[in-house]
């Protein structure tokens, strides 16, 4: 195991009423900029519940709305526009991973006098933040419990993650019923999304027991409950359990100490920032393919307990097993949740910028567990094109 260190310090208000403790932002000063996404927290009411709280707070409320799944730049630059104009003392995005990095974002950009732009190219220049409050309303991306916000300029094809401890949440709020009116298509790409975050720390550990143990109870957990909550979305176990895991597969539990660079995610941000796709289709689609191409006589063992110890999976020819472990995978992920299995169903019908992407893929995920030059990412594009 390597050397890490490690310190989350976000206080973590867990299950059914907890949206309560918003009062407690009143010991934060007055001002409010509250962040959320296209509506959904008006349709399920968490909007008004939360007006109310802080109302009753007396604490005074400015509104950002209408983020964007891939938050954009140019949201983010309205929003600390409106922090600095109207001095805005904190920042609480209630919605999905968009909205919790468009806000963590701003709340840095609020103490930045340049373009918030550069905060996303290098996270250097990341200083000082607002404090960054949230209301989780997906589970997915872990972003309520970890450094790094991911931002996008369409304009330009690029989708970058940056992170600081300054945009590590204050305080965040998991209330498992608020992922209830979460969308099937949703609910998979999320259970998708945590997956591939275990997945990325999972094939590299070596000797971190502990680490890879907990990725496979979380992978476990994450199996068990990604199709619960697809049929039956108001059963509170299930939305509770994928809910916890996926903070758990990102904030540091199962990386630290022994995660290299990742590699399907820097692939999957290529296809986002050139085709706007959902970002957890992405990964469910990229991440059998890049198994199938990285699977080798020195993976071989990775694979083989992956296949024993996260699909309960048996055989003496190791080999097989390997195989079948991502065929289990790929089983999970298209038949069971119903992801989309190829580039092209998710719009991406021809080859012409797997050159460019690939380029930068392989740039962003230097350092990776089988390290893979611009060539190889292009196959793995293509493998994941095949029907
Ligand atoms: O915008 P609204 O109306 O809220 O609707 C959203 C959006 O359309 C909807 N939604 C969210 N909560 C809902 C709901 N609909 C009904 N009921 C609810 N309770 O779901 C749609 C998708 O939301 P979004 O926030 O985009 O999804 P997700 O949480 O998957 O976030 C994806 C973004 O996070 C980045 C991704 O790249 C992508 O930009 N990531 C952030 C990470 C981080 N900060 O650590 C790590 C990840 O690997 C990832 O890259
Ligand atoms: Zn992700």
């Amino acid at each position: 195991m390597y050397n890490f260190s490690l310190n989350i310090p976000t206080t973590i208000h867990f299950g059914k009423g907890m949206i309560s403790h918003l009062n407690e932002l009143k010991e934060y000063g007055t001002k409010v900029l509250l962040v959320y996404g296209g509506g959904s927290i008006k349709k399920n009411g968490i909007y008004d519940s939360a007006m109310n709280i802080l109302g009753d707070a007396g604490l005074e409320v400015e509104e950002l709305g209408g983020v964007e799944p891939n938050p954009r730049i140019e949201t983010v630059r309205k929003g600390v526009e409106i922090c600095k104009t109207k001095n805005i003392d904190m920042v609480l995005a209630i919605g999905g991973g968009s909205t919790i990095d468009c806000a963590k974002v701003i709340a840095a950009g609020a103490k930045y006098d340049k373009d918030p732009w550069n905060l996303v190219l290098d996270s250097s220049e990341i200083k000082d933040a607002l404090p960054i409050f949230d209301v989780l309303t997906l589970a997915a991306t872990g972003t309520e419990m970890d450094p790094f916000a991911v931002i996008t300029d369409l304009s330009k094809n690029e989708k970058w993650g940056t992170g600081s401890p300054y945009m590590v949440p204050t305080m965040s709020i998991l209330d498992p019923e608020y992922t209830y009116s979460v969308s099937k298509k949703q609910t998979a790409a999320g259970t998708a999304d945590m997956m591939s975050h275990t997945m990325e720390n999972y094939f590299s550990m070596e000797n971190a027991d502990c680490q890879k143990f907990m990725a496979e109870g979380l992978l476990r957990t994450m199996i068990k409950n990604g199709p619960i909550a697809l049929n039956d979305p108001t059963n509170y176990d299930a939305r509770a359990n994928l809910m916890w895991a996926g903070t758990h597969a990102i904030n540091g539990n199962v990386g630290e100490g022994c995660s290299p660079s990742w590699c399907v995610h820097p692939m999957e941000h290529e296809l986002s920032a050139f085709y706007d796709i959902t970002h957890g289709e992405g990964l469910a689609i990229l991440t059998p393919a890049w198994m199938e191409y990285i699977l080798s006589e020195n993976t071989l063992n990775y694979f083989v307990d992956f296949a024993r110890n996260v699909w309960g999976l048996s055989g003496d020819d190791e080999w097989a097993l390997a195989h079948a472990g991502i065929d289990a995978l790929k089983k999970f992920f298209f038949e069971t949740m119903g992801l989309p299995s190829n580039l092209k169903e998710v719009g991406i019908t021809d080859e012409k910028n797997f050159e460019i992407m690939a380029q930068k893929a392989c740039e962003g995920s230097e350092g990776s567990f089988v390290p893979l030059s611009k060539e190889d990412i292009i196959e793995i594009f293509r493998m994941a094109s095949r029907d």
